[in-house]
């Protein structure tokens, strides 16, 4: 693998933003690799709201007021109990939580301090943009390209020095958005991603999540 490609995918998720807003022309260019990635039979079934200022802050409002009044989150992805997912993937999930809330400033018994960092998702961690990602009468296959549409602009935002941070949080409270955009019930929202600029100054930008070594994930047949 050339450095180039090393490079290029090098990327993690940044959860502290400058309140620079993002050049109308970086964005829009950004927004449209999505368009580039690959999708089921060319099905393109995704749909991308890019969505800064006012209405950012309106569902960001919303949302909050929502988890502190106690409303259930309802994504319209149901999530899986964390105690259902097998034991290598949930040993992997709590060292991830466990490091974030490090880099965070935040021990397990501080339950104010972690309802504050559940609000600053809700806030997109200060990000100037919320890029929400939904589908149109999709089929569960259409996750995938969901997906591949989601990294594209996470990989081409790096390469311009944007950071970003995929958020199911950002969807947990998903009528919030549609009744702030005006969305068809149909369009089901499934993540959205925080983009902006990262703050340097921020301690948890510091933090890399921990990668498996390379024998652990892939295995190498005939050759
Ligand atoms: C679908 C999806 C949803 C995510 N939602 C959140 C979220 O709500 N809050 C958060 O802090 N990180 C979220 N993340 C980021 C993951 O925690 C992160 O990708 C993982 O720990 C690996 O770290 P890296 O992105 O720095 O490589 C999400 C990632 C994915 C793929």
């Amino acid at each position: 693998m050339s450095i180039e490609i090393e490079k290029m995918l090098k990327r993690h998720s940044v959860r502290g933003f400058l309140p620079t807003q993002v050049d109308r022309n970086l964005l829009e260019r950004t927004a449209k690799t999505a368009l580039l990635a690959p999708s089921w039979k060319n099905s393109q079934p995704v749909k991308l709201f890019v969505i800064s200022g006012d209405t950012k802050e309106s569902i960001s409002q919303k949302m909050i007021e929502d988890a502190d009044n106690g409303v259930p989150i309802n994504p319209d992805l149901k999530m899986p109990d964390q105690h259902d997912w097998p034991d290598n993937l949930h040993i992997r999930m709590k060292k991830h939580t466990i490091e974030r809330m490090k880099y965070a400033g935040i021990q397990r018994h501080e339950k104010e301090k972690r309802l504050e960092f559940q609000r600053k998702m809700y806030k997109f961690f200060n990000a100037p943009h919320l890029f929400i990602f939904g589908l149109d009468a999709a089929r569960p296959w259409s996750i995938l390209d969901l997906g591949l549409a989601i990294q594209n602009i996470m990989i081409a935002a790096n390469m311009s020095g944007l950071g970003t941070c995929p958020l199911a949080s950002s969807v947990y409270y998903p009528d919030r958005i549609r009744e702030t955009l005006d969305l068809d019930k149909n369009i089901k929202l499934i993540s959205g991603i925080a983009v902006g600029y990262p703050d340097p100054n921020d301690p948890i930008n510091q933090y890399y999540a921990e990668k498996l070594p390379a024998e652990e994930a892939i295995a190498w047949y005939g050759g």
